[in-house]
């Protein structure tokens, strides 16, 4: 029995349901739903302020398509095998964060609908990485690495989103209620994968640890890429006349690209420290 899983567990106990925790009647149409540090493109530049705020509500909706992609990804693998002859603190945080991000999911689906972008491919190329998620399993470290990697990089910049906000950049009530839920949350989820993985990493077979030295940069450049930066149809819904050159030249907007890296910084820092990338 784990006692960080344990202690992570009884944290979870209590559940609350995101959609009717939100005060939705709390919108403010005239603020950003993300702060401009966290929005700005060096392409768009001193937009008028009703298009600096339709950005944000389109850069907001695309970290609700990023999560709701992780979290399907997570709930279909840690239940794909029926928990058989699962131990139960680990059973039980991962039953927790089923629920949890299940309720996200709902949450970041009423915040697509609010921006009036249901239907709108708001993530870049995900096609390799959830092939590639589909190949991983609970029972080994790299499934853990890749969930810390992945609710690290979005926690981080949403908490930066947050801090922003505090700071003189004030958003939209009900983005920053979803923002701060959804943090709370993933602060125990990210603590349960690093016990999770940390649980597992001394039965890695010398291969996995090469395999997964060997990509673990290339994968996190493509979450990056898919996850950070503006798609040709989320600059389309934005109304720029020629949204695929915008888009190109979104992908190499400095800006961005130090957001991306400053994004993933704490994720890497903790998978060099945690010994998965030695022997
Ligand atoms: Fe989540
Ligand atoms: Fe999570």
């Amino acid at each position: 029995m784990s006692n960080v899983l344990n202690r992570l567990g009884s944290l979870g106990a209590q559940y609350r349901d995101p959609v009717a925790t939100i005060d939705w009647s709390a919108c403010d149409p005239a603020l950003p739903w993300l702060p401009p540090g966290v929005t700005s493109l060096s392409i768009l530049d001193d937009l008028a302020p009703e298009i600096a705020v339709r950005l944000s509500q389109i850069e907001f909706a695309r970290l609700c398509a990023a999560g709701l992609w992780l979290e399907g990804l997570l709930i279909s693998r840690v239940t794909a095998n029926g928990f058989l002859a699962a131990k139960s603190d680990e059973a039980r945080i991962m039953l927790q964060e089923v629920r949890e991000e299940s309720g996200h999911g709902l949450m970041f689906l009423e915040m697509i609908d609010r921006a009036g972008l249901s239907g709108v491919r708001l993530l870049g190329p995900t096609a390799l990485l959830t092939w590639i998620a589909h190949r991983l399993a609970p029972d080994d470290a790299a499934f853990w690495a890749m969930v810390y990697i992945g609710e690290s990089v979005t926690d981080t910049f949403a908490l930066r989103a947050l801090r922003e906000s505090d700071s003189g950049n004030p958003i939209c009530p009900v983005a920053k209620q979803v923002l701060t839920y959804h943090h709370r949350d993933e602060a125990r989820h990210i603590a349960a994968a690093r016990a999770l993985l940390d649980a597992r990493i001394a039965a890695m077979r010398p291969v996995s640890r090469l395999v997964f030295a060997g990509t673990v940069r290339f994968l996190l450049d493509r979450f990056l890429r898919a996850t950070l930066f503006s798609t040709e149809a989320s600059l389309e819904a934005l109304g720029l006349d020629d949204p695929a050159a915008a888009a190109r030249t979104a992908a190499r907007c400095p800006v961005r690209r130090q957001l991306a890296r400053d994004c993933a910084a704490p994720a890497m820092e903790m998978i060099a420290r945690s010994g998965i990338l030695s022997r």
